[in-house]
């Protein structure tokens, strides 16, 4: 089995409120499996931009439920434009909306996601807005997601797609950032972001694909090159990193 995230970066311009990347999603979407597979996506510009205006990962306050709303529809709104993509590439995807089957600090529902898979449904679920326990509101990163998946089916590869080659000894935009081949508990990096991104920047993501390794291997590739998927996946040659 293939569990993937198509990153926000990779989907959307983060820079810009809402800015799609058709193209980009309909090129990942045909190098994909059409089987055996759990896809998440993130939020880019249609989850980041309010979610940080309404600080919604700092919970619940009554002004916030106008934006909590806002965003929940924005990312219907990518989530089904994602959906159309891999339907129109054979894909058979049912899109799961975190806020609607999960809360944070309880259990996730799995169940949908094993009827899914015992249908040979391809389940589709994103970084979202959602309850939480104690805060009341939160949010739902896309990277968590992956983690749960990850340790429930332990899928043989798990696979992040940015909108850079892997991950880089220092952010990828500054001189002589050098992409790092594996990752594992004795590299440093220097990382921060340019655009917003409330879940945290990289040292979450690369602490959530650490854990995810216990379960699966992990490689981070570029989304924008979907040919080195089904590279990875037949065993040739790619530009990547992996994630011990
Ligand atoms: N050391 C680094 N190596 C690789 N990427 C880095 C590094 N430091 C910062 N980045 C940036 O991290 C970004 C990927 O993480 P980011 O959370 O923005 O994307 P995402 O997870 O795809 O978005 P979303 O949270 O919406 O899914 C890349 O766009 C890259 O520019
Ligand atoms: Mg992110």
């Amino acid at each position: 089995m293939l569990l993937i995230k198509l990153g926000g970066s990779v989907i959307s311009n983060k820079a810009n409120y809402r800015e799609f990347r058709y193209a980009a999603v309909e090129s990942i979407a045909s190098n994909l499996p059409k089987r055996d597979l759990i896809i998440v996506h993130g939020g880019g510009s249609f989850g980041h931009i309010l979610a940080r205006k309404h600080r919604i990962t700092e919970g619940y306050k009554p002004w916030k439920t106008e934006g909590f709303a806002k965003i929940g529809r924005d990312m219907m709104d990518l989530n089904l434009r994602i959906l159309d993509i891999l339907l129109e590439n054979d894909i058979p995807a049912v899109s799961f909306p975190p806020h609607a089957y999960h809360v944070m600090g309880g259990e996730m529902n799995m169940r949908i996601f094993e009827e899914s898979l015992s249908y040979e449904l391809v389940p589709l679920t994103y970084g979202d807005i959602i309850f939480h326990e104690e805060k009341g509101f939160d949010i739902c990163s896309g990277d968590y997601l992956m983690l749960q998946l990850a340790r429930r089916f332990r899928p043989e590869k798990t696979i992040f797609l940015t909108d850079v080659d892997g991950i880089y000894d220092r952010p990828p935009s500054l001189d002589g950032a050098t992409l790092i081949p594996v990752v594992d508990e004795e590299t440093m990096l220097q990382t921060s972001l340019e655009v917003p991104d409330v879940t945290g920047g990289m040292e979450y993501k690369i602490g959530m694909m650490r854990k995810i390794a216990k379960y699966s291997e992990v490689y981070v590739l570029n989304g924008f090159h979907p040919e080195r998927i089904k590279n990875l996946m037949e065993g040739k040659k790619f530009v990547g990193t992996v994630v011990k």
